[in-house]
């Protein structure tokens, strides 16, 4: 049973299941792992950690020892994943020093600050739009710039990151999900800087007007009432109408992306029911990162779709929700196998995914982390499944990382990312 408690009721032989924190924002290498020294609960503590999530079903007995990778492995090939221990640091840290540094990685970090920064303005636009503030346009648009210049430096560290770590309330993370995402596929679609700025804004604000629906409709876990849909569905219009009414200086296309987010092609959108070309290019960008965020998350009622089913989802909406060649591009900017992805090979190996090949989608390149006995691999293997060197590999699966006990971030470089 998984129990939140405090970091100094926290003993030796106790497992801590998760430190509650994204991994670039706590002091251990891994978020769980056994308590084996006194000195692993003080580093918590020193770290202002107060509260941590522990598995008490996982806490050994006085003088028995934490379980090995080999006790503890897990059976691929029956389909069947048992969680396991994490892989030991000399794994991830002797890959670190093994492979070279691909230009994602040395992104990560920097894309990992602007990140972590354009967060804390999120909260604080949810805030301020709570409270009836005036909203700092000036911090979002440093915030977007920044964003803007991760992704020319490299296409996919920001959407790897958003797909490694999934920890934050999505109240907050929601609207900077869908900016990554739009500005990442925007680039993808070749819109000038620009263009990406304004996107990034109007995505920032999309969904603002939900401070104005009435909480019990915005979190009821079950399906709305038609009424309840009918002032839920206002959102959209009351994002852009916050905008006007604060006299905010930016361009009207970011007004327009806030309340054209939610049109759709075949005029079954809303709330002005526009139609193919009548919905301005960046709104349905927003519109289709705004689903895929929204599928792939997991929320209080439900668990998250895994990238590759919601990309599935979103093809089905192609030439009824959205125009084909958005959709097509989408997927194409996004991978069917993003990074961070776990997947299981034709061999009985895992690996996890490095880096889309935008390509080859369906060839990304990608790290042998598991033998075929479950076993982690001492020294990760790279191997970029469009060369000759990965013909022998194919993807048959995707798995959820936790169900395999697996956390792919361990095999990225995140040196730098605190
Ligand atoms: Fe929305
Ligand atoms: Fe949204």
């Amino acid at each position: 049973m998984i129990r939140k408690i405090s970091t100094k009721n926290l003993e030796i032989g106790m497992f801590v299941s998760d430190v509650g924190r994204a991994w670039f924002n706590h002091p251990w290498k891994t978020k769980s792992k056994y308590i084996s020294d006194l000195s692993e609960i003080k580093e918590l503590v020193d770290f202002g950690i107060e509260e941590v999530f522990i598995d008490t079903q996982k806490t050994l007995k006085p003088g028995v020892t934490a379980p090995t990778l080999k006790e503890d492995g897990f059976r691929a090939k029956e389909g069947s994943y048992r969680v396991r221990s994490q892989p030991p640091e000399s794994v991830a840290s002797t890959a670190k020093k093994e492979d070279p540094v691909s230009e994602l990685e040395l992104e990560l970090p920097k894309a990992a600050k602007a990140y972590n920064r354009a967060l804390d303005t999120s909260k604080a636009l949810v805030a301020a739009c709570r409270m009836n503030k005036r909203i700092e346009v000036n911090e979002v648009q440093e915030n977007v710039d920044e964003l803007v210049e991760s992704v020319s430096r490299n296409q996919d560290a920001l959407t790897a990151l958003i797909k490694l770590r999934r920890f934050d309330d999505y109240t907050y993370t929601h609207s900077l999900n869908v900016s990554v995402l739009s500005i990442a596929s925007g680039k993808a679609l070749g819109l000038s800087d620009q263009e990406l700025k304004i996107l990034g804004m109007g995505t920032m604000f999309h969904d603002l007007g939900k401070c104005r629906i009435p909480s019990i409709i915005l979190n009821k876990p079950d399906k709305l009432t038609d009424e309840e849909f009918v002032i839920m569905k206002n959102h959209a219009a009351l994002s852009a109408e916050i905008l006007i009414e604060q006299k905010l200086p930016v361009d009207d296309l970011v007004i327009k992306v806030a309340r054209y987010h939610h049109e759709r092609m075949d005029g079954s959108g809303y709330p002005d029911h526009l139609k193919g070309d009548q919905i301005p290019y960046l709104a349905t960008v927003c519109g289709l990162s705004d689903v895929y965020d929204a599928l792939t998350s997991d929320r209080v009622y439900h668990k998250g779709m895994l990238p590759h089913e919601a990309l599935k989802f979103i093809y089905g909406l192609r030439g009824t929700h959205f125009q084909p060649e958005w959709v097509d591009r989408f997927v194409q900017s996004v991978g069917i196998y993003p990074p961070g992805s776990l997947v299981e090979l034709n061999t009985g190996q895992m690996a996890v995914v490095m880096e889309v090949n935008h390509d080859s989608l369906l060839c990304p390149i990608i790290k042998l982390v598991v033998d075929p006995k479950g076993q982690i691999y001492d020294r990760p293997k790279v191997v970029n499944l469009a060369q000759p060197e990965g013909r022998d590999y194919s993807i048959q699966a995707v798995i959820p990382p936790k169900k395999a006990g697996i956390d792919p971030s361990y095999y990225f470089n995140l040196k730098g990312a605190s």
